[in-house]
């Protein structure tokens, strides 16, 4: 870790010691990105100093709001490279961004939709229904396992007839990046459009919306040092502009009356009712505290401490890695599974033994796991403010995890395939599969604060 990033982490109130006397390994950015002060302050100022609501009030309150709120639209064009502010659509998360397309399209039965195999179920699930709600076929291309891109196979499923293509930039579930710019070229040579649900890619790399001819791109903006309930649907004016708003109400019209209404153009007709002003200034600060950091620098960061990881076990024979072998091809995130642990018995085992966070389970792409009969695996994800120590202390955690439970165990992970293709294990049963094991493991001197059985968890 170079000496700036390391000083970066002074910036966040969360990196501090706790209890225990540990200071937490976060390694859970995937899920949620920590938040600087600096986010903090920006929203604790706008209720502190300008309370007041955008676009509709001329007094100075809201007038600042005002100026700051379409300058935080300005902030994440520039931030995205996208072609105007005016394709900028503040909502509460990439999955209502991917919504607002999804429902705002005026689809004619047949009309067909691309996913990959590998989608969060926030570009899934909207699919599926709309195929028995609007007669919408759902088509899907395979990828491959080692995380090459197979051009041939897209141009195949384009050849149907496509008219949109929705796919993740980088994958949630290990960390691969998909070849955006080549995918909207032969998308577009097709007739097709192409939405891109970028909330795991805007994070940790420079975006170029413009450039790579992006029609619509996803992004929530607590994965990128922003609050939650923030996020942005980017896209071309002309493209936003022939959907039909998801959400209808104040500001989104330029008149009405007791019948009828005219519509404001894009973005604002997207954007009803009162809108969470503190959220998306400290989203903007957010945004600018990452391109300060420098986002080739940030993405140079995350490979090298995956490197770390990756190499770190790599003699490991229970440990099965997802995703491409070359952490340069998945630099934000380590995805595996250890052989005889269930996975959140594992995760449970980081975080009480050693105090390293990870996600477990399936990650919300359950579809890929069905399809695999797998029953989810550990990961671990990188951000500007890992450091090496916390990289070496989830090396620590899993190395004495592998001492301590057999490799006979009969934990259930994601080399082991589920029994019967059940549905994904709440978090009480998934403890129980492997409970032996999971006791076993329990470091020396600590105790469960009975977690595993605190509540049902799907993902
Ligand atoms: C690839 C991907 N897409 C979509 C989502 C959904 O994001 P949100 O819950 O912020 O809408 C996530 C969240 O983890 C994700 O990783």
């Amino acid at each position: 870790m170079t000496a700036e990033f390391d000083a970066l982490r002074t910036h966040f109130p969360a990196l501090r010691t706790r209890d225990d006397g540990r200071v937490p390994a976060y390694l859970d950015s995937a899920c949620m990105s920590l938040v600087p002060q600096e986010v903090l302050d920006a929203m604790a100022e706008y209720y502190r100093d300008y309370p007041g609501c955008a676009g509709r009030s001329l007094h100075r309150f809201a007038e600042e709001v005002s100026h700051r709120f379409e300058a935080a639209r300005e902030t994440f064009a520039k931030f995205l490279e996208a072609p105007s502010p005016a394709g900028i659509v503040f909502v509460r998360n990439s999955t209502e961004a991917i919504n607002v397309v999804g429902q705002g399209i005026s689809w004619k039965r047949g009309d067909r939709v691309l996913v990959s195999d590998q989608e969060h179920n926030s570009n899934l699930i909207l699919w599926q229904r709309l195929g028995p709600e609007r007669g919408v076929r759902l088509d899907i291309l395979r990828l491959r396992d080692d995380g090459t891109f197979d051009g041939d196979a897209l141009e195949t499923a384009l050849a149907k007839g496509v008219r949109l293509v929705s796919l993740f930039h980088t994958s949630n579930l290990d960390g691969r990046s998909l070849p955006v710019r080549e995918i909207a070229e032969r998308a577009h040579d097709h007739g097709a459009q192409v939405l891109i649900d970028g909330c795991q890619a805007a994070p940790h790399r420079p975006i170029h919306l413009e450039r790579d001819g992006i029609d619509f791109y996803a992004i929530s903006a607590h994965k990128m040092l922003g609050p939650t309930g923030t996020g942005v649907l980017a896209g071309r004016p002309e493209a936003l502009a022939e959907l039909r708003p998801l959400v209808a109400g104040g500001e989104t019209v330029e008149w009405s009356t007791l019948t009828e209404h005219k519509l404001r153009p894009p973005p604002y007709r997207f954007e009803a009712g009162l809108q969470n002003y503190a959220g998306v200034l400290g989203a903007a600060v957010g945004v600018d505290f990452l391109r300060r950091a420098g986002l080739e620098e940030v993405e140079a960061h995350d490979r090298a401490l995956n490197a770390r990881v990756t190499r770190g076990l790599e003699g490991e024979s229970r440990i099965r890695r997802l995703g491409p072998a070359d952490p340069a091809n998945r630099p934000s995130v380590f995805a595996f599974a250890i052989d005889g642990v269930d996975p959140h018995d594992a995760a449970l085992f980081l975080d009480e033994g050693h105090g390293v966070m990870v996600r477990s389970g399936r990650h919300c792409v359950h579809s890929w796991y069905a399809e695999r009969s797998l029953d989810g695996n550990v990961r671990a994800s990188f951000y500007l403010y890992t450091n090496t120590e916390d990289a070496d202390r989830l090396l620590e955690g899993v190395r004495e995890l592998l001492a301590r439970v057999p490799s006979g165990s009969t934990g259930t992970s994601a080399a082991t395939p589920a029994r019967g293709g059940r549905s994904a294990p709440s978090r009480r049963r998934a403890a129980g599969s492997s409970r032996a094991a999971a006791r076993s493991a329990r470091p020396r001197g600590t105790t469960a604060r009975g977690r595993a059985a605190s509540g049902a968890r799907s993902g």
